[in-house]
């Protein structure tokens, strides 16, 4: 399993020690939440925090747009040092052309779905992707309890992944904990996303991370 805490729960007076604390704790991949305030309505980083981050930590930066038109700035991420980068397919009208620019542009282009998007919706695009994100949760927070149907929805975005494209990575964002976590690894998911799991974990990251290295 692939565990990319999220910093969406971190101390963000202090993100670079929060980065490089987490590479220390064994995260395989940092989970970095953009959002904009209009796609969701909190507004947290961009690429110019990212980009400063990058001094922190070798391991992947796994960047999730929460934004309108990521079209418009996705340059920006790969100056950043953004290794994956992450687009809800409900935020943009060009999805096909989007991903396509997010590979162009030299990282690893991923495609999100909220809880209330049908699979379909991502069919015709999962062969330009190298990761399938699946939220648990509506985006916007970090904390919410997890959606019981999310790993349903893993389940059947596993088998039409292993009939398009065999070697996607599913990502699960939100609501993500030891319980949850083993229900969405069972159903086909090769990453975790973990933000509130991580950062409140009685015995710290490092002890979360293993939890999840388990799954
Ligand atoms: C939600 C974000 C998630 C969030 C996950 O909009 O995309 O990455 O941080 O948070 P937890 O793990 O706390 O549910
Ligand atoms: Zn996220």
């Amino acid at each position: 399993m692939i565990v990319s805490p999220s910093l969406l729960s971190a101390d963000f007076s202090r993100l670079g020690e929060e980065v490089a604390a987490l590479e220390a704790a064994g995260a395989d991949w940092i989970h970095f939440d953009v959002m904009d305030g209009h796609f969701v309505p909190p507004i947290t980083i961009g690429p110019m925090v990212i980009k400063q981050c990058r001094r922190y930590a070798r391991i992947p930066f796994d960047v999730h747009l929460m934004i309108e038109a990521p079209e418009r700035t996705l340059g920006d991420y790969a100056d950043a040092g953004a290794t994956t980068l992450s687009v809800h397919v409900e935020s943009t009208r060009h999805i096909h052309r989007t991903l396509e620019l997010i590979r162009t542009a030299g990282m690893r282009p991923g495609v999100c779905l909220n809880p209330g998007s049908p699979l379909d919706l991502v069919a015709p695009v999962l062969p330009l992707a190298d990761l399938l994100v699946v939220m648990g949760v509506n985006p916007g927070w970090g904390g919410q309890p997890f959606i019981d149907s999310t790993p349903e929805r893993v389940r059947a975005a596993r088998q039409l992944a292993d009939r398009l494209h065999p070697t996607l990575d599913i990502e699960v964002d939100g609501g993500v904990n030891l319980e949850t976590g083993r229900k969405v690894s069972t159903a086909g998911a090769t990453v975790l996303v973990a933000g509130h799991f991580t950062f409140s974990h009685p015995n710290g990251a490092k002890a979360a991370i293993a939890q999840l290295h388990g799954l």
